[in-house]
């Protein structure tokens, strides 16, 4: 009864008896309401919706409809499925017994947030990261941005009072090249970077260079734990920009630091989206006052701007700002217990 490689889904459904083809219909549109997004194709010869991957198929055959929404979506509902036969990725709907719409929809709905939420992953996993690494080996061979990490050290020396006492984390590390700059004037710094390949070519540095200070460290705070150790300074340049959730990041930090503790950002001035490639999906730079409101939002005080550095690149000269604000010893601000995301519960 099935056909073999029709165009598309109309021309799939018009292949069967008016009863069949009515029970299709109203199949499709329980997909297509539960998925918006989903793009209608055909795929292994059978109709299929597709978001960020497949996201389910069905077909219909002589007595019953197949209905594959993957092994995970057959494993989450397999006690509502238990009534129908069925094998690994696949449950069948006999034609002759009420069709489940509702169970359907529930079951494309999660199938929905299982790929978007997939997705996600692989975009933080596969974009940032590879970027990164592949860059690592060759990072330090650029003058600017050794020049650079030698303006925003001596900006931060500026704006905050360091001492052989404190502890620092600096947060997007990439090789270290700031740290290395500001480790004479600290205690003890911990390097942080999500990409194995800068922490690879970091080591390699504090090897080589005999320093016992600096420590690298694989952390992503969006995804993982928050660290136990805390700091009385932490400081970031050029990487709050690659992160989407600031919000979250900053409320991270307030958490990381001390009483007092001093919080420095170095970072892209608000720009016209021409300082990365087309496809990035970062911040295009950060309006001051905007940033001001979201470190006041997560606790901060004292928030203050300067310039320090302006990147060349391209024939054009890109301006960063040092954001500095403080963890005040009286403030009493609570501290973030967790990402306020679903699945990371235990970000204390
Ligand atoms: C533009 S580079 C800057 C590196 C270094 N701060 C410098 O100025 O040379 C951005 C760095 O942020 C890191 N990064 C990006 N997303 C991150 C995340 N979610 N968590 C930790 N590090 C991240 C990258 O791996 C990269 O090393």
């Amino acid at each position: 009864m099935m056909r073999t490689a029709p165009k598309n889904i109309d021309v799939y459904i018009a292949g069967f008896p008016d009863d069949v083809q009515a029970i299709l219909k109203k199949l499709r549109l329980t997909i297509r309401a539960a998925a918006p997004d989903a793009e209608e194709k055909i795929s292994y010869q059978i109709p299929t919706f597709y978001l960020k991957g497949n996201l389910v198929h069905f077909a219909a055959f002589k007595n019953h409809i197949s209905f594959f929404p993957t092994s995970s979506g057959i494993e989450k509902f397999q006690n509502e499925l238990s009534a129908y036969e069925g094998a690994k990725g696949t449950v069948r709907f006999p034609l002759d017994k009420p069709i489940p719409f509702d169970l359907i929809s529930e079951i494309v709905r999660f199938r929905v947030k299982e790929n978007l939420e997939r997705a996600e992953v692989k975009r933080k996993m596969g974009t940032t990261m590879n970027e990164f690494d592949a860059k690592a080996n060759d990072w330090d061979d650029q003058p600017f941005r050794r020049e650079r990490a030698q303006a925003v050290a001596a900006a931060i020396r500026r704006e905050v009072p360091l001492t052989k006492q404190m502890t620092a984390l600096e947060y997007g590390c990439g090789t270290g090249l700031l740290s290395f700059c500001l480790q004479p004037d600290l205690k003890h710094i911990t390097l942080a970077d999500s990409s194995a390949g800068m922490l690879a070519v970091l080591a390699g540095k504090i090897a080589a260079s005999g320093l016992d200070n600096l420590n690298p460290l694989k952390l992503d705070l969006v995804t993982d734990p928050l660290p136990a150790e805390r700091y009385s300074l932490i400081y970031t340049l050029m990487t709050l920009h690659h992160i989407r959730e600031t919000d979250l990041i900053l409320r991270s930090f307030f958490t990381l630091l001390g009483r007092p503790g001093w919080l420095c950002i170095a970072d892209l001035e608000k720009e016209d989206g021409s300082f990365h490639d087309p496809g990035f999906d970062g911040h295009h730079g950060f309006d001051r006052a905007a940033l001001a409101a979201q470190l006041e939002q997560a606790g901060f005080t004292s928030v203050r701007f300067s310039a320090c550095y302006e990147v060349p690149k391209r024939g054009r000269h890109y301006p960063l700002f040092l954001a500095v604000a403080e963890k005040a010893t009286n403030s009493h601000f609570p501290e973030s217990q967790g990402h306020g995301l679903p699945d990371h519960a235990n970000h204390a």
